[in-house]
């Protein structure tokens, strides 16, 4: 008799069950790239790097500068800290401008240098507007003029392209700080980025709320209409990708829990122990170890070697043989009785300093 596959989903929030493929088509069949930042999120953040912005040109270039709050955000906070320039470019094949309801003809940016009249406000004169010749895609040319240009780029971009808009940030040697889901961290394009210590992940981690145009399709019980007729959107699993400093990437985690073979099981396909939290990491044990993404929020790449993830890691050709089919893309399986359990993603780790316990 065959054994019998099971799914699971282990401690990850609900969110994550859809996979990344589907999301992404979702994205680019509905147009779904349309998720407005709130100006609440942004500050949150980015006062965590609050000195590493000092003299700096900031570039949002996925930012309608009429609309998006991470312009605003960046003018407002111009002096406190330190800019030497905010620059936001406008895509043209917005559908709709989000608060003034028309079409956005002309990919435009605008560049903003500074209080020049000293009324401590941002005022329209301050703010040069120019218009672009292309449709402002962040990879024209002249948007990758201007981002030739910055020093730092900041914002939300589209989820159908945060793949290309990471890796052409990272190939032009920019510090950037962007928004987007921590499915993405491991995918074959981006967690090289992260092994090789390019990449990694901001502060915030979690739930968070957009606006969302009026042509959204509302789903399930993430996303409503406001008392204003303003539609929402809540994602979770949100994550801020950066290259900027981060201090808690430099504090080792404690561990405190000792290995135990019958909770810290061994895969079925591959030579590594599950661990279903990273709170819950053995403090003595030094071979591989299986975490969930949420992991990554926590990596110290001083403390664990980032070895993999399922997807590279994988042998599927073993649960072929045992079971003679495997459905879906590369997990992990495990054992439990005569079933075998897939298992959720995981990312694999492995402690740095050799064999004594933290
Ligand atoms: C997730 S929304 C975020 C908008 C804004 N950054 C914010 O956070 O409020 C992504 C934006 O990128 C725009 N966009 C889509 N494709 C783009 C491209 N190739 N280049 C630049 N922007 C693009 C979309 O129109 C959308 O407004």
């Amino acid at each position: 008799m065959r054994p019998e596959i099971c799914y699971t989903i282990p401690a990850e929030s609900p969110a994550m069950k859809r996979t990344l493929n589907t999301t992404i088509n979702r994205s680019k069949n509905e147009k779904n790239d349309e998720h407005y930042t709130q100006l609440a999120d942004i500050e949150n953040e980015v006062r965590h790097y609050r000195d590493q912005f000092r003299g700096k040109t900031v570039l949002c270039n996925c930012d309608d500068p009429r609309c998006s709050n991470f312009f605003k955000y960046f003018t407002r906070s111009f002096e406190i800290l330190g800019l030497k320039r905010v620059i936001a470019t406008c895509y043209k094949s917005q559908d709709v401008d989000l608060f003034t309801q028309k079409s956005c003809e002309k990919a435009v940016y605008q560049i903003y240098d500074g209080d020049a009249n000293g009324n401590r406000e941002v005022d329209d004169e301050e703010i040069a507007v120019k218009e672009l010749e292309g449709d402002g895609s962040f990879d024209s040319p002249e948007c990758l003029r201007l981002l030739d240009e910055a020093d730092i780029v900041v914002t939300n971009p589209p989820f159908s392209r945060f793949i290309d808009f990471l890796t052409l940030l990272i190939n032009r040697g920019k510090k950037f700080l962007i928004l987007g889901n921590n499915l993405h961290a491991t995918t074959k394009e981006i967690f090289p980025f992260f092994q090789s210590n390019q990449v990694w992940l901001g502060y915030y981690y979690g739930n968070m709320n957009f606006i969302v145009p009026d042509h959204y399709r509302l789903e399930g019980n993430r996303a409503w209409v406001d008392e204003k007729g303003q539609k929402w959107h809540s994602l979770g699993n949100i994550v801020w990708y950066t290259n900027l400093e981060v201090k808690k990437r430099h504090e080792p985690l404690t561990l405190f829990k000792k290995y135990d073979p019958a909770v810290n099981f061994k895969y079925f396909n591959y030579d590594a122990i599950d661990c279903n939290r990273y709170t819950d990491i053995p403090m003595d044990y030094f071979g591989e170890i299986g975490v969930p993404i949420t992991y990554l929020c926590h990596h110290n790449p001083d403390q664990f070697e980032l070895v993999g993830t399922a997807l590279q890691l994988a042998d599927m050709q073993k649960v072929k043989d045992r079971m003679g089919r495997c459905d879906g893309g590369r997990r992990f399986y495990r054992e439990e009785g005569s079933r075998i359990v897939r298992m959720f993603d995981r990312i694999v780790i492995r402690r740095k300093d050799g064999n004594h316990a933290s």
